[in-house]
């Protein structure tokens, strides 16, 4: 199987399966000189891990994450220098169950991976998703917090918008209480409504869908390209790759579509300082394929978990039509945790983006 690898000159290959004995990431291209701890990347990867609150997996990992290469320790301390070559880090899988999955070896869960990944490998390692389950992207978690220090100067966060037909009071926002509440929510309004709304969905066995919005202060104007290598075309193309997301937005999205050019004219003036000063954001930082100096803003959709314990119509792998119900150990809404996996494909996206710009201009 290929297509295991994104970026160009930031160039992530992870590598890894849900029930394998561990998985990881190689990240080819992190320029040398970069000061990390273990625990520094630990922190985006405790953020993704499952198990923190009921509305997430019960599944119990560590998700611990060690760095084999690329790096040289620093004497008597615990920072690790990057030296230039491959950084290879590496996440062992400690809590599989892979009795949960013996049910749907041969049967197809409606909304998963399981019927399309058969009809193209003719395989497939069934025990929680194999390649298609969202435990790979722990190896992109770790690959954002690298990325976060390839641009020190930059800041990538991200927040839980809607859960279902529930979406926060944008008025409210506060990003000091994301840490706070199991969500990742930044209005504290809204935390009790998604409690018992997901307890609602949970107890009821069913899933529901989300929307999650990341953000990067301190990107320079001039990352990207015009055509071929758009910013947003990447960022789209990375958050897209998450499991289960079914829709990306850059900047206003689709609500550009019914105002009108009046309305999303990002109009400019100069500053006090004498730089350029822009009076809206609908563009999410990035005219033309090129960061503005903006803040870039990106929202993407989840759908709904496809495992869920009602039973729903489908087939197996000989023939036959059955009905499913999904038992094991399922987030009830995905989007919690890919609140973290989102911020780490926006991180992986602007280095990637920051070194090409660094290494075709000079500039930064
Ligand atoms: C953080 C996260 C956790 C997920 N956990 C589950 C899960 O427990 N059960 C499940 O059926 N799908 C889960 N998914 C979604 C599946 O991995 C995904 O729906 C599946 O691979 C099919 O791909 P697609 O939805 O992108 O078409 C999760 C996705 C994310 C982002």
């Amino acid at each position: 199987m290929s297509h295991n690898t994104f970026g160009h000159l930031f160039r992530v290959t992870t590598w890894g399966e849900s029930h394998g004995p561990a998985l990881g990431c190689i990240v080819d291209g992190c320029p040398p000189g970069i000061t990390i701890t273990e625990a520094e990347l630990q922190h985006w990867l405790d953020k993704r891990k499952p198990g923190q609150s009921r509305f997430v997996t019960q599944r119990r990992e560590a998700d611990a994450v060690r760095i084999l290469s690329g790096v040289m320790p620093q004497e008597n301390s615990d920072v690790l220098i990057t030296t230039g070559t491959p950084v290879s880090m590496m996440i062992e899988n400690t809590d599989q169950r892979s009795k949960d999955y013996s049910d749907i070896a041969r049967s197809y869960r409606p909304g998963h991976a399981d019927y399309s990944y058969d009809s193209k490998y003719g395989i497939r390692d069934y025990r929680g998703g194999g390649r298609s389950s969202a435990r790979e992207t722990a190896a992109r978690v770790a690959a954002g917090g690298l990325a976060r220090k390839v641009m020190p100067e930059v800041t990538v966060r991200g927040a839980l918008v809607q859960i279902g037909k529930i979406a926060i009071n944008r008025d409210n926002w506060d990003w000091d209480i994301i840490g706070d509440n199991p969500f990742f929510c930044p209005d504290p309004d809204t935390v009790p409504r998604w409690e018992s709304h997901l307890d609602d969905v949970r107890k009821a066995g069913s899933s529901v869908g989300a929307v999650i919005e990341v953000v990067a202060d301190g990107v320079a104007a001039g990352l990207g390209a015009p055509i071929y290598a758009k910013l947003d075309q990447d960022i789209a193309s990375y958050l897209m790759s998450i499991n289960a997301v079914k829709g990306v937005e850059i900047g206003n999205g689709f609500e550009a579509a019914r105002i009108t050019g009046e309305d999303n004219a990002d109009e400019m003036r100069i500053g006090a300082d004498g730089e350029p000063v822009f009076l809206s954001n609908n563009a999410g930082g990035i005219a033309g394929g090129i960061s503005t100096g903006q803040q870039i803003v990106a929202r993407f959709a989840v759908k709904p978990t496809s495992s869920i314990l009602t039973e729903r119509r489908s087939i197996d792998a000989d023939g036959n039509e059955i009905d499913v119900r999904t038992k094991g150990r399922h987030d009830p809404c995905v989007g919690i945790r890919a609140v973290p996996i989102g911020e780490a494909m926006l991180a992986c996206a602007l280095a990637d983006h920051y070194l090409r710009h660094r290494g075709q201009t000079g500039r930064i």
